[in-house]
């Protein structure tokens, strides 16, 4: 762990507010009137290091405008800022620091779902809330009561994408390239596979990386000899821009597909013209009209200078749900304000409306697709999401009927089936034939653009028209 840390506070809460003595805990400072500590742990620096900047981006706007219309219930917040360096042995030393020394009432993170479970168990048995605002591993939040995330998990994920590729894209054969030194890529890789294969679809090769690799020759090598139709990858965007690199150079022209691990500005960077073709889900798609959503691109540009990625616009959420339940807590720490947070519902946040679910997942997220056109992100398909975030998928029967009626269909370009131009991606049908007020109130929601958009540059201003296409 970098022996430094970041204060982020504003000018002006620096001059009204002393920070608690040594020694004073977290729990003790929130009883007084003075600020309010909350703790970030994140990957600043390192082989992520877009996913802790753009987290702490969207985290630090979203406290600089809360303290800026008073604070909680009139006193500031402070985020004291630890770097992990991107791995999940300091993401651990970073939060037992921000928990012993700085006395923080609640923690902000990981990204990354290996730093997240290392250090989710300390948050845990200190009592101290931890709202990671992007780690998708459904293991996760089973860490403890005290552990919450703000996004959807990866057997969502995986699903989705499972669906995507067997339904929309038609394909058949797939091969998997995981990382093996990753909870994120194992996880989503399963679940992945069995959504996959409960459609009709097969594994044809199977071969992993360890973070941090250079030279991933043999393993596509031997993959290519499977002849699969989809490579999928579920790494994080340095690796899979040199991975798609070496791909191309060995002659593999099928695209690649991957989950929310792939978003970075520094992904298409790294792969250039070697992602064309690809997709990866995400959380958020910038080009989003609705208001909340094009005023937080705005507001986010005019601060950094920079379109916000999916992380910036989850650290925002994640920071703003906190602040929220601090509100409401009866005191600010430990059980009260671990019980605020949990009984968060319908929060407004910039990737859709946050609802805690009792296994602490939000639930109800919708997943956008993605896909890297003329060197830019396109919007394939969003799709709104399920409570099963928290909880297994159910299975998918290969017979089970297209879903019809809701979600656009991609404007899929590779070898579109004839389900992928008929039928829409709809997930988790059983939910919502339970649920069918919330089905439709959230297919309506998205309406503008799950039934227009085929192809939406990103990033970009915000859609003035329906239909943006190339
Ligand atoms: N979901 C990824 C993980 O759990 C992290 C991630 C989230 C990366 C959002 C990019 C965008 O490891």
């Amino acid at each position: 762990m970098k022996r430094f840390t970041l204060i982020g506070v504003s000018a002006m809460a620096l001059l009204h507010a002393g920070c608690p003595p040594k020694g004073e805990t977290g729990n003790a400072a929130a009883a007084g009137g003075g600020e309010i500590l909350v703790g970030e742990y994140g990957s600043l620096t390192g082989s992520e290091a877009t996913f802790g900047t753009s987290t702490h981006n969207g985290i630090m706007m979203a406290i600089d405008e809360i303290n800026a219309a008073g604070g909680v219930n009139g006193r500031k917040i402070k985020v004291v800022t630890e770097d992990d360096q991107s791995k999940a042995e300091e993401a651990a030393n970073a939060v037992t620091k921000l928990i012993s020394q700085n006395g923080v009432v609640a923690v902000l993170g990981e990204v990354a779902s290996s730093s997240s479970l290392a250090a989710a168990p300390i948050c845990q048995s200190n009592k101290v809330p931890m709202i990671t605002p992007s780690s998708t591993n459904d293991e996760v939040t089973k860490k403890g009561d005290y552990i919450f995330r703000t996004c959807f998990t990866d057997s969502y994920q995986g699903q989705s994408l499972g669906r995507y590729v067997a339904q929309q894209l038609g394909v058949k054969r797939v091969a998997l390239l995981t990382d093996v030194k990753s909870d994120y890529s194992q996880g989503l890789a399963k679940w992945f596979e069995q959504t996959f294969t409960q459609l009709g679809g097969q594994v044809v090769a199977r071969a992993s990386y360890a973070k941090g690799d250079s030279d991933f020759k043999a393993q596509l090598t031997a993959v290519k000899g499977s002849n699969p139709q989809v490579l999928f990858i579920p790494g994080y965007y340095t690796d899979i821009g040199q991975i798609a690199i070496q791909a191309r150079d060995l002659g593999i022209t099928v695209p690649l597909v991957g989950g929310d691990g792939w978003e970075s500005p520094k992904l298409i960077e790294i792969g250039g013209k070697s992602l064309e073709g690809s997709y990866y889900s995400n959380h958020y798609f910038y080009g989003d009209p609705t208001p909340l959503v094009s005023d937080f691109g705005r507001k986010y540009k005019a601060r950094y200078g920079a379109n916000p990625d999916a992380m910036a616009a989850l650290g925002y959420d994640a920071a703003r749900t906190l602040a929220d339940a601090m509100k409401r807590a009866k005191t600010i720490g430990g059980q009260d304000l671990r019980d605020a947070i949990a009984a968060t519902k319908d929060f407004p946040g910039v990737t859709g409306l946050i609802t805690l679910g009792p296994d602490r997942n939000a639930i109800g997220k919708k997943i956008v697709i993605e896909e890297i056109r003329n060197g830019q992100l396109t919007l394939k398909s969003s799709v709104e999401a399920t409570p099963a975030a928290g909880t297994a998928p159910a299975p998918a029967a290969a017979s089970e009927p297209a879903a019809t009626g809701t979600t656009a269909t991609a404007g899929t370009t590779m070898r579109p089936s004839s389900a992928a131009t008929s039928a829409p991606l709809r997930l988790n049908p059983q939910f919502e034939s339970q649920n069918p007020s919330f089905a439709r109130q959230s297919c309506k929601k998205l309406s503008h653009i799950t039934a227009t958009s085929t192809m939406v540059r990103f990033p970009h201003t915000p859609l003035t028209q329906p239909h943006q296409t190339y």
